[in-house]
């Protein structure tokens, strides 16, 4: 936690400036409408929720959470001028967020920094409402190369790194996770990932017979 103090206080104040795009992409790949809930998981200084605030208006709601007291007050100072935008200071691995309160959330460069992963996107998942949508930006480090290697041994010594596949635990989860720009990248993957709702789990749970 003490890293993303330093950060809050430091690189990410240059890095944030960087991170339009990005935020558009979520933006538009979540579908976002006027008056949608949208959770921010591990969302640092803030830096999605102007976008994700204009997507879901006044009618919407923003919940952006973070476990470093230091991005949070950061992120707070931003979403103070909308009512609609709440930053909880929690830790995501361990927080009921709230069962099915939300119809969309993003986890952008999150969920591999956070010391329980399955946990965390277990989390998600119920926070989501059936048919609720997840944009996931991260790092994924699957494949053993040199580069690899070199960058999970400095994202372990730098964030505690724990190794986990985000996309492989994403996909113990959830039914349908798909890569954004159709491949996997090697050491980055953006992600879509929607729950089911209660009928498609039945269906896809349930063997249909055949009749008679
Ligand atoms: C790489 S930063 C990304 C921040 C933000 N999403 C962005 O795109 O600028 C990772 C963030 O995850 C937060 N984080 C790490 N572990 C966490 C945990 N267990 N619960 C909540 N937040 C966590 C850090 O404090 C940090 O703000």
């Amino acid at each position: 936690m003490q890293l993303w103090d330093f950060a809050a206080l430091t690189y990410y104040r240059v890095l944030d400036l960087f991170t339009g795009s990005l935020n558009d992409l979520a933006v538009e790949k979540l579908d976002l409408r006027p008056g949608e809930a949208v959770l921010d998981i591990g969302c640092g200084t803030g830096a999605s929720i102007p976008a994700l605030v204009e997507a879901v208006g006044p009618q919407g709601r923003v919940v952006a959470m973070d476990f470093s007291a230091r991005m949070v007050a950061i992120a707070r100072k931003r979403a103070k001028k909308w009512p609609n935008v709440e930053v909880r200071q929690a830790d995501a691995c361990t927080t009921d967020h709230g069962a099915e309160q939300f119809d969309a959330a993003v986890a952008l460069g999150a969920f591999s920094a956070m010391p329980d992963v399955p946990a965390a996107i277990a989390n998600a998942a119920d926070a989501l409402k059936p048919g609720g949508r997840l944009f996931v930006f991260d790092v994924r480090l699957a494949k053993k190369t040199h580069t690899t290697s070199f960058l999970r041994a400095a994202y372990r010594r730098i964030a505690g790194f724990t190794g986990a596949d985000v996309v492989a635990e994403l996909k113990n989860v959830f039914e349908r996770v798909e890569p954004v720009f159709g491949v996997e990248g090697e050491t980055t993957t953006v992600v879509m990932a929607r729950k089911i709702t209660d009928t498609a789990t039945d269906s896809a749970r349930t063997p249909s017979r055949p009749a008679g």
